[in-house]
């Protein structure tokens, strides 16, 4: 299978070794537990089903900026708002679950002495408490939600296990996963964190833990990729944005039970998932920091661009990591 050799970590650069020495430091001096750190029976804590902070943000979610979302009854916002936070916040549960299964079948082919062998276990531990911290968080809001679609949610033990050997695939899907949650999340955080302080503390702990899996994932990608041969490099640039628009897809749209649950138009349903122009905005916003990526790594030629576009992840990079979107405060 393409680009499925061990990478030799003797070749290294001491930078990188470094880079993943402090990381895997700081998982041992900052980490959370979800059943020390979240005080889950506190009033405080206690969920209300009937919050308004339910409702969907219309700049942060594409169905909350829908007309028809909008023009609904505060009661049926609210009802539609905490399922589909609830449904977001199990996908990415879901999510975590593939990339441990990658992660694990690709540590356990590493030579000894791997820096990447510690740096990966502590990020799957992180993972394995976030799958945790979640689950929790949905059985308390009590909605029955089935998180990922249906396909993803079949194929999903596959997907880990192939990403385990396709193992720089494996590192862009993590990102492509990774990255539009963490824009989710820090977007919500931004915007004055306007949801349940369950939902609040549990994004904290997540974008706290969130930002050395996404520093490790870029860190690997730009000392493997460069390395590669031009085949393989071909291959990593096309899948970029393949994975970047897949995985937004997968991980931000609902599943057809939603739609089915809430008697949601399939025009107000293409319109979110992503026909507006806001929505639009909305996915390529998710990807900012990953165009600067691919084009640090000598990713982006006028090929990979188009396909970018075409995708409708283009867009301006980053400036710098986690950089707001710039295209809400002028046009696109
Ligand atoms: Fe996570
Ligand atoms: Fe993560």
């Amino acid at each position: 299978m393409a680009l499925s050799t061990t990478p030799d970590t003797a070749t290294s650069g001491q930078d990188y070794h470094d880079v993943l020495l402090t990381l895997s430091e700081g998982s041992v001096q900052r980490h959370f537990d979800p059943y020390l750190d979240i005080p889950w029976d506190a009033p405080e804590f206690a969920i209300d089903r009937n919050d308004p902070r339910w409702v969907l943000a219309p700049e942060i979610d594409p169905l909350g900026a829908t007309d028809w979302y909008r023009s609904l009854p505060l009661e049926r916002q609210i009802e539609i708002g905490r399922w589909r936070i609830a449904n977001s916040i199990k996908v990415g549960a879901a999510f975590e679950s593939v990339l441990i299964r990658g992660m694990m079948q690709y540590i356990m082919q590493l030579p000894n002495n791997s820096p990447e062998f510690r740096y990966c276990l502590h990020e799957m531990t992180e993972e394995c408490n976030h799958i945790q911290m979640f689950q929790e968080l949905v059985n308390r809001i009590g909605d029955d939600v089935p998180g990922m679609r249906p396909i993803f949610r079949a194929l999903s033990p596959l997907i880990g296990v192939a990403g385990g050997y396709a193992w720089a695939i494996l590192f862009i899907g993590i990102l492509g996963g990774e990255e539009p949650i963490d824009h989710y999340q820090k977007a919500i955080i931004r915007e004055g964190a306007h949801l349940p302080p369950a939902v609040v503390r549990c994004m904290e702990i997540h974008i706290a833990e969130e930002a050395r899996h996404i520093s490790f994932a870029n860190e690997f990608l730009k000392e493997h990729v460069p390395a590669m041969n031009t085949v393989y490099r071909t291959v990593c640039g096309l899948a970029f944005p393949l994975a970047m628009r897949w995985l937004a897809g997968e991980i931000m749209a609902p599943p057809p039970s939603f739609a089915r649950t809430f008697d949601i138009p399939r025009s107000v349903i293409k319109e979110a998932f992503w026909e507006a122009p806001s929505s639009r905005k909305i996915l390529s916003g998710y990807f900012g920091d990953m165009r600067k990526l691919a084009g640090d790594m000598g990713l982006m030629n006028p090929v990979t661009r188009t396909l970018w576009k075409v995708l409708h992840v283009d867009g301006d990079e980053s400036r710098y990591r986690s950089e707001p979107e710039r295209r809400t405060t002028h046009a696109a």
